[in-house]
C-alpha cells in the first residue's frame, strides 16, 4: 500500500487526531522495528502530551533481535514502557495488556485518590501509513470482542473496542504522517517499502540498499545470491541479475529487475532480520 501525502491529507488527520486525543488516557504509538526513528513523527510527543504512552515496537520480526531489545531500552530510558510486537502473527499481543496498566498506572492511582475506582482505561492506536496499525487493533480486538459506544440508528459518535473490563480502544487508529521531508528518513522508508519507490528509481534505491547491507551486514548478500560483493553496488547489482537471471529480451541484464527482487527480498525478511537504524546513533 503507498501513500501520497498532500498537505489538506496532513491537516485532516492531524485535527482528528488532536479531536481523538481529547478523548483517550493512552496513546499506543506504533514504530516500525527497523526503522524506530524514521518511522515516528515527533509531533505525536506535542500532541500527546499529559496523556500516557506506551511504544510498540511493530515488525519486529523483520528486525534484529538484539537491536529491538536496545529499542525498548531506548525508549524506556525516556520514560515510555515499549514493548516488540509481531502485529501479523500474533506475537507479543498477550502481553500488551498487562503493559497496558503499568504505562496507565499514574493515571489510575489519581483516579483512585479522587475516588473513582474501576473506570476503564481508554486508548487509541497511532502511527504513520503501513506501519501495522489495522493489523494490530484486530490481533488485539481478536473476533470475539464487542463493540461498544454506537447506538443503533445513532451514526455520530466513536466506536470503542471493549478489550476487558479495563481497557477499551479506540477503533481508528490516528495516522501520523512520516518527516519525508528529511532524505536519510525519506530513503530509509522507501527501503521498507512505505512511501513511493518511484522517489528514488529503482536501482538506485536498490544500490543505496547495497551500500548499506556490505556496511552493516556483510556476507548477507553473498550468501543469498550466491555472488561476490565488491566495490561498486551497481556492479553488485549486476551480479544479483546474473544470479537471478534477470535478462532483457533480446541481450543484456535486466538490472531493474534485480532491483526490484532484492528490495522485495529485504521488504519481506528473505535476507533475515535487519535493523537499518540503531539506538546508539540516536542518543
Ligand atoms: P496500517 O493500518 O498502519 O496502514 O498498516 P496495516 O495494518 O495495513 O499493515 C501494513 C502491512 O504490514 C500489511 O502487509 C501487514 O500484513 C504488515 N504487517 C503488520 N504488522 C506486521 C508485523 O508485525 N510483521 C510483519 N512481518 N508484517 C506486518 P501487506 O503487505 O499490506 O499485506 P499482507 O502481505 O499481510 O497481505
Amino acid at each position: 500500500m503507498h501513500f501520497q501525502w498532500y498537505p489538506g491529507h496532513m491537516t485532516k488527520a492531524r485535527r482528528m487526531m488532536q479531536e481523538n486525543i481529547k478523548l483517550i488516557d493512552l496513546i499506543i504509538e506504533l514504530v516500525d522495528a527497523r526503522i524506530p526513528l524514521s518511522s515516528r513523527n515527533p509531533d505525536i510527543d506535542e500532541l500527546g502530551r499529559n496523556k500516557a504512552r506506551l511504544i510498540l515496537l511493530n515488525k519486529a520480526d523483520l528486525a534484529e533481535d538484539s537491536r529491538n531489545d536496545e529499542w525498548i531500552e531506548y525508549f524506556r530510558e525516556k520514560g515510555w514502557p515499549a514493548v516488540k510486537v509481531n502485529s501479523k502473527k500474533g506475537g507479543g499481543i498477550k502481553s500488551i495488556q498487562s503493559v497496558i496498566q503499568e504505562a496507565c498506572r499514574e493515571k489510575t492511582e489519581r483516579d483512585r485518590k479522587r475516588g473513582i475506582l474501576n473506570r476503564p482505561v481508554r486508548a487509541m492506536v497511532v502511527g504513520i501509513p503501513n506501519v501495522g496499525k489495522s493489523t494490530f487493533i484486530n490481533a488485539l480486538a481478536g473476533k470475539a470482542c464487542a463493540k461498544t459506544g454506537n447506538k443503533p440508528g445513532v451514526t455520530k459518535g466513536k466506536q470503542w473496542i471493549r478489550l476487558n473490563k479495563n481497557v477499551e480502544l479506540l477503533d481508528t487508529p490516528g495516522i501520523l504522517w512520516p518527516k519525508f521531508e528529511d532524505q536519510e528518513v525519506g530513503l530509509k522508508l522507501a527501503f521498507i517499502g512505505s512511501i513511493k519507490d518511484e522517489i528514488l528509481q529503482t536501482e538506485e534505491l536498490a544500490a543505496e540498499l547495497i551500500r548499506f547491507l556490505n556496511a552493516s551486514y556483510p556476507g548477507v548478500l553473498e550468501e543469498k545470491y550466491s555472488i561476490e560483493a565488491g566495490e561498486d553496488p551497481y556492479e553488485e547489482l549486476r551480479l544479483i541479475a546474473e544470479s537471478r537471471h534477470c535478462l532483457l529480451k533480446g541481450s543484456g541484464l535486466d538490472t531493474e529487475k534485480a532491483a526490484g527482487i532484492l528490495l522485495d527480498d529485504f521488504r519481506n525478511g528473505r535476507l533475515g532480520r535487519i535493523t537499518l537504524e540503531i539506538p546508539e546513533n540516536a542518543r
